[in-house]
């Protein structure tokens, strides 16, 4: 590892800037973790992740957190797609080359690496004194595109392309994506995720996800904004942050979040292995939930609408809540996208029901009432939902910009699949 210590820093709700909380360093073995004493002495001073968890309470014991910072910090912390152009960028400063650097690198290189712009109301510095983030240049979409294309061929960037690439660090997940904002009527700086699509990609995944997303928007689930745009004649999706509230004056509030990973108390490991469920989520937000009543169901029919258009992704990064010291809240749902396949049967990525993670109707319903749901409220809600998505997917799906063939692909055996209704 390059650095041994990282000083983190929180946007408190409401705060355009932020204050110090914290420090985590690597002490030869593990992560710790430590809440400043000037921090505990605010009377305003929020735990950064529920009781229970690491970080979830307020003293000045150290935490220990394992070797791949789980939790509130890792969250903080770019995925798969972050890493490759963190490891670029130092490689490039230290003037090495980016294979090298990468079994050098440690979590809190990553986690400083990720810069001012990323997701949540976390930020880091390598001192403690000075809050001084690097805002790096927003370069034309075209030219992220155009780098992302090349990185994935392996081939070399130029600086100019290379810097276009730099806004994709601070952000999770493992496909190609960028950063950027961009004035609205307002004159105030609204914040978007751009996602592109891959050489890996057996269908168009821009527009699959952005028929999704607008689908779930319509089928009454709370949702964030997307737009499909054309850059260099490809299709790009655009997702509004939800994490990024204009205050005025160019100013800007963040809100802190909690992966479902985090909250659930999961690494990245367990993640993976299947580990983690619908219902002990659902557990979490009876307890913290500042409106059960309405993020129960929430997160019950996004669960059914995962099953009805074959998103087996929906694992425990794909879910979050924001979490300001007392409530949980889910976010809008993100990262929705049907995953094409021709098999009968599916699991989706977390526990629905009593049968574990079969992708079935029928099992998300024998579970219902852990959602504040009612067997008969939640069957009819279900129906409901199938009914609509049945009705409006292959139009929604088209606006989006996809192909017939694309379409009929989908249709074959992932969106209303009949393994749903055994
Ligand atoms: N609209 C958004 N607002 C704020 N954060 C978001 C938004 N969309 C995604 N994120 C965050 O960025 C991460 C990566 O985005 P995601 O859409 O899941 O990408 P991928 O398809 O690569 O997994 C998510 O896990 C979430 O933390
Ligand atoms: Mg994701």
């Amino acid at each position: 590892m390059i650095s041994e210590r990282a000083y983190i820093w929180v946007f408190l709700p409401g705060h355009t800037a932020p204050v110090i909380c914290g420090v985590v360093a690597w002490d030869g073995a593990e992560h710790v973790f430590r809440y400043g004493k000037s921090y505990l002495a605010r009377s305003d001073a929020m735990p950064l992740s529920i009781p229970g968890r690491p970080l979830g309470d307020l003293s000045g014991n150290p935490c220990v957190l394992d070797g791949e910072l789980s939790g509130a910090l890792r969250d903080a912390a770019p995925d798969a797609w972050g890493r490759r152009l963190i490891q670029r960028e130092i490689a490039r400063k230290m003037d090495r080359s980016a294979q090298r650097i990468e079994g050098e690198l440690g979590e809190i290189d990553y986690l400083l690496g990720a810069g001012p712009e990323r997701i949540g109301a976390l930020d880091t510095s390598e001192t403690p004194d000075v809050y001084a983030p690097t805002y790096r240049s927003v370069s034309p979409l075209e030219d992220a595109l155009m780098a992302a294309e090349k990185m994935e061929r392996g081939e070399a960037l130029d600086e100019a392309l290379d810097a276009a690439l730099n806004h994709g660090t601070s952000i999770g997940g493992a496909r190609p994506k960028v950063l950027f904002s961009q004035k609205n009527a307002r004159q105030e700086d609204e914040y978007w995720v751009a996602k592109f699509s891959t050489s890996r990609d057996t269908v168009n995944l821009v527009a699959a996800e952005g028929g999704a997303m607008r689908l779930a928007a319509r089928v009454g689930l709370r949702v964030a904004d997307v737009q499909v745009l054309q850059v260099s004649n490809k299709d790009v999706l655009l997702v509004r942050r939800f994490d990024r509230e204009p205050h005025g004056s160019g100013e800007v509030t963040r809100r802190h979040m909690l992966s479902a990973m985090t909250l659930l108390g999961l690494d990245e490991y367990a993640v993976r292995a299947g580990d983690s469920s619908y219902l002990e989520l659902a557990d979490l937000l009876r307890k913290y939930a500042r409106n059960f009543d309405q993020d129960g169901p929430e997160l019950f029919m996004r669960m059914v609408f995962n099953i009805l258009i074959g998103n087996t992704d929906d694992h425990a990064r794909n879910h979050a809540c924001f979490w300001d010291g007392d409530f949980l809240e889910l976010t809008p749902a993100y990262d929705i996208c049907p995953q094409p396949r021709l098999g009968y049967s599916a699991d989706l990525a977390m526990v629905v029901g009593d049968n574990g993670r079969a992708a079935r109707l029928s099992n998300a319903l024998s579970q219902a009432q852990r959602f504040g749901l009612t067997h008969d409220v939640a069957a009819e809600q279900v129906d409901k939902m199938r009914r609509w998505v049945d009705a409006d997917w292959k139009e929604t799906f088209a606006a989006a910009g996809m192909k017939s063939g694309d379409i009929e692909y989908l249709a074959k055996a992932t969106i209303l699949s009949p393994s749903i209704f055994d």
